[in-house]
């Protein structure tokens, strides 16, 4: 069985022997992948919809691993309670439903790893994480195919805040494809500028704010290179 870049990305941010709930499995893919690797001892596979979840219960049969996962039909982390996982992962959702489910288990505070793979509201997320008691550790960018994704490697705690741009782009850590995720970024942002720009009736406060994260951005790809 083989993962994605991107799934791949986030089994190898799983500690050793630790018990996993994949909120949202769908395919159930990455709970299985890390059983079969013998990396993690136990998972939980939740998803909110009953088709995602027999298709985790056919990887979980195909694999023969049926006895090792508890598969669950729940809206995000309300059917899995506190100290029954020492690491959730959270992938492949915008990141207002990953707040959204977060916010419902404050558990997730304490002594648990968030691995979490927002595909929207990248601001956001880091937003709602800094206000709520969250510290973002660690961002790994992967690639697959032509798209990027980041990884953020989460806990309890209390971080620095964040600039503009560092909510779009998390904080300026060096790694291989930080260069070319920034220029991805940067070109989201422009386009939001033009479309602003070529607009009627332009919100002025956001042209500014994008203006501001486009030159944050800017100084990013500067001090990479310096
Ligand atoms: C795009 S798939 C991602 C699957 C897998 N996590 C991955 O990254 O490849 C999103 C999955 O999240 C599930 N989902 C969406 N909102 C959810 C929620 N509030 N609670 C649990 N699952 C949810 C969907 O049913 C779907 O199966």
């Amino acid at each position: 069985m083989e993962l994605t870049p991107r799934l791949e990305t986030i089994a190898r941010q799983v500690p050793q022997g630790s018990i996993l709930a994949d909120v949202g499995t769908d395919h159930g893919l990455l709970p299985v992948w890390l059983l079969l690797e013998g990396r993690i001892s136990y998972a939980i596979a939740s998803d909110l919809r009953e088709g995602p979840l027999s298709r985790a219960r056919e990887t979980v049969e195909q694999h023969g691993v049926t006895g090792r996962v508890s598969l669950r039909l729940c809206d995000g982390l309300a059917g899995i309670e506190a100290g029954e996982a020492d690491v959730v992962s959270i992938a492949g959702m915008g990141g207002e439903t990953i707040a959204t489910i977060l916010e419902q288990a404050p558990w997730t505070r304490e002594n648990t790893l968030l691995l979490l793979q927002p595909m929207t509201s990248f601001p956001d997320l880091r937003q709602w994480l800094l206000d709520h008691g969250y510290t973002v550790e660690q961002e790994t960018i992967c690639q697959e195919g032509s798209r990027m994704y980041t990884i953020l490697t989460v806990r309890g705690g209390q971080d620095a805040p964040l600039t503009a741009a560092e909510l779009w782009v998390g904080r300026n850590r060096p790694q291989p494809l930080r260069r070319a995720y920034l220029t991805m970024m940067e070109n989201k942002v422009r386009r939001a500028l033009d479309g602003q720009r070529a607009s009627a009736h332009p919100d002025e406060a956001m042209v500014a704010h994008l203006e501001d994260v486009l030159a944050g951005m800017d100084a990013m790809k500067k001090e990479l290179e310096a």
